[in-house]
């Protein structure tokens, strides 16, 4: 009877041990870990978004979810699909895109890098930039259709056709049009 709590608390380890694992360390070998985009920033980003009724966005590691459902508000007749690999960034996600009311905002726990994004008219990701242009780059490039935008928060995309939006002093956003 006296092993009971030690197994307990064995349990209880490991059980945390997965968890940390699958929401914070598998991110961080993945794209990047959870950090936010400035919310100052968001309406910048906004400015650089164009979304026409039926066309769809992808934010690859949406994070909680504040980026997306702020464009989701500004195209209310556009799909926002927000992917995130971290279980616990995506109950926050929901929670929150459940709480803002929108409606044309879908959130999907996937590993971004497996999904096919074919269909994206616009990808927003804000990761590393090695794993931008190492990674994420030569899927995006076979996948995405010619005309569709990737933009990347605060990391240099390399490619030539690379237009910079800066502002002294604050974060720079690579926008790329797909040809
Ligand atoms: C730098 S944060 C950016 C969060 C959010 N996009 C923002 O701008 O506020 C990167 C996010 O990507 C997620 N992530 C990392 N690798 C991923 C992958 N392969 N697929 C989906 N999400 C991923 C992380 O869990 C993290 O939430």
């Amino acid at each position: 009877m006296e092993m009971l709590p030690l197994i307990i608390q064995g349990l209880l380890l490991i059980a945390f041990a997965v968890f940390a694992y699958f929401s914070l360390v598998r991110s961080s070998l993945s794209l990047a870990p959870w950090v936010p985009t400035r919310s100052k920033d968001f309406a910048r980003v906004q400015s650089i978004i164009c979304l026409k009724p039926g066309q769809k966005l992808y934010e690859i590691g949406c994070g909680d979810a504040r980026v997306a459902i702020s464009i989701a508000k500004r195209f209310p007749e556009a799909l926002v699909v927000g992917v995130e690999i971290s279980p616990l960034m995506y109950c926050i996600a929901c929670a929150r895109t459940f709480f803002s009311g929108v409606k044309n905002l879908r959130i999907q726990c996937a590993d971004a890098l497996k999904m096919n994004l074919r269909d994206a008219d616009v990808v927003y990701v804000y990761a590393l930039p090695k794993t931008v242009n190492q990674t994420l780059m030569p899927k995006l490039r076979s996948e995405l259709k010619r005309g569709s935008v990737l933009i990347s928060y605060s990391f240099s995309i390399n490619d030539e056709g690379v237009v910079v939006h800066s502002i002294p002093g604050e974060a720079n956003i690579y926008v790329l049009m797909m040809t």
